[in-house]
């Protein structure tokens, strides 16, 4: 008898020290929330986070917040505008998203599974020193993670490969380069071979500029290639009248050595 209700006592015990929820009838997320889209999917579908516990914290452990949970929404018009920007800004320059893009940076269709939505957001913000800072709007910045989340949430399970790690800590501003000699002092370019080159954001950054990823900013819309460099280095003004940089003169070695670095 004494030994039943001193078990009966600890399973009380038990139940209370595990919070009220279970006892009460425990409804999980919406033990706080007024539900939406109940038709769609559960809260953690589209939200993350705990559905075991009455407690904030844990309940929204690896919450995805409202306004970063627009891509859980077929036809988002956030996503559409993030894509927009996406393709606009060149950020395929670097990254692979989308299943597309050159791999110079890390893989955003990996964002899903290893990165919170406020993670990206501070990238894009404060952006790593090889990676432009576009000063986005608060706005775009969430249009940005959305249609981050929205690809890398169709294409996480089929991108299994890493994504490039970049060494910035290797001092490589000295090194008998022709693009840190002639081009390092306006602009920075992300390299195969070499890391990061150069040191300054004057110029644009020059990374993948061979490929289909980088702005058609050459002349009426066309993209770059060796040739279409040689004359913007002959003379930036022929190509665009207003340019503010200066002709450079290489050598046929350094031209074919700059190239090679691309
Ligand atoms: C014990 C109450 C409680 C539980 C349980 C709870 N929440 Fe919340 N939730 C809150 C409160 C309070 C806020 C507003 C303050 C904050 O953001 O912490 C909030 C905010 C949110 C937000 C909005 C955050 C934003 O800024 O956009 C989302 C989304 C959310 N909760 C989802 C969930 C999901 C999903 C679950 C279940 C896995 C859950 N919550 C469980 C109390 C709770
Ligand atoms: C189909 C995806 C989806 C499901 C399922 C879903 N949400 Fe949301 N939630 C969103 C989106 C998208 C937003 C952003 C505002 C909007 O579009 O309504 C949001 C916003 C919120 C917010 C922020 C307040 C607001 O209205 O902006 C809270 C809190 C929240 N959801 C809680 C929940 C809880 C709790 C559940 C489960 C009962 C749930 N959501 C189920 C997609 C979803
Ligand atoms: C010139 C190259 C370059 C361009 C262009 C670029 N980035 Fe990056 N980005 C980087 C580098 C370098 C890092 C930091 C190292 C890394 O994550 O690989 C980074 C990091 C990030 C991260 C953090 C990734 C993570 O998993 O922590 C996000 C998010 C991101 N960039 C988004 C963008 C978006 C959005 C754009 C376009 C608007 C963009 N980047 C354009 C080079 C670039
Ligand atoms: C003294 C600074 C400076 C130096 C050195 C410099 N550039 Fe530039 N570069 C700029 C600026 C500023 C722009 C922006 C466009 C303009 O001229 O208005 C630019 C634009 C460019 C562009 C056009 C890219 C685009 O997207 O618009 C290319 C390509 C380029 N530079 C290549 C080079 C190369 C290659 C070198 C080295 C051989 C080099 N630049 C050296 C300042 C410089």
């Amino acid at each position: 008898m004494g030994l039943r209700v001193s078990i009966l006592a600890i399973f009380l015990g038990l139940l209370w020290s595990t919070g009220p929820y279970f006892y009460k009838g425990h409804k999980g997320c919406s033990d706080c929330h007024i539900p939406h889209y109940e038709s769609e999917a559960s809260c953690v579908d589209c939200h993350r986070g705990n559905p075991g516990t009455g407690r904030t914290q844990i309940a929204h452990y690896q919450l995805i917040k409202g306004k970063y949970a627009c891509f859980t929404i077929l036809e988002s018009p956030v996503v559409k505008a993030g894509q927009r920007l996406i393709d606009t800004s060149g950020c395929r320059r670097c990254h692979e998203t989308g299943h597309q893009g050159n791999r110079m940076a890390s893989n955003l269709d990996a964002s899903f599974d290893e990165t919170l939505p406020e993670a990206l957001a501070d990238a894009i913000i404060n952006p790593a020193i090889f990676m432009p800072n576009f000063y986005f709007k608060e706005t775009d910045v969430t249009r940005l993670v959305n249609a981050i989340l929205d690809s890398s949430a169709v294409y996480a399970s089929t991108s299994s490969e890493i994504g490039r790690i970049i060494h910035f800590e290797e001092d490589i501003t000295d090194r008998d380069n022709t693009f840190n000699k002639n081009c390092g002092s306006c602009h920075r370019v992300l390299t195969q071979q070499l890391g990061g080159l150069g040191q300054s954001d004057i110029g644009p950054n020059l990374t993948g500029i061979f490929t289909e990823f980088y702005y058609k900013n050459f002349r009426d819309g066309n993209s770059w290639n060796s040739n279409r460099l040689k004359q913007w280095l002959k003379n930036p003004r022929d190509i665009r009248a207003n340019a503010q940089m200066l002709p450079i003169t290489l050598t046929e070695d350094e031209f074919r050595h700059l190239i090679h670095t691309f």
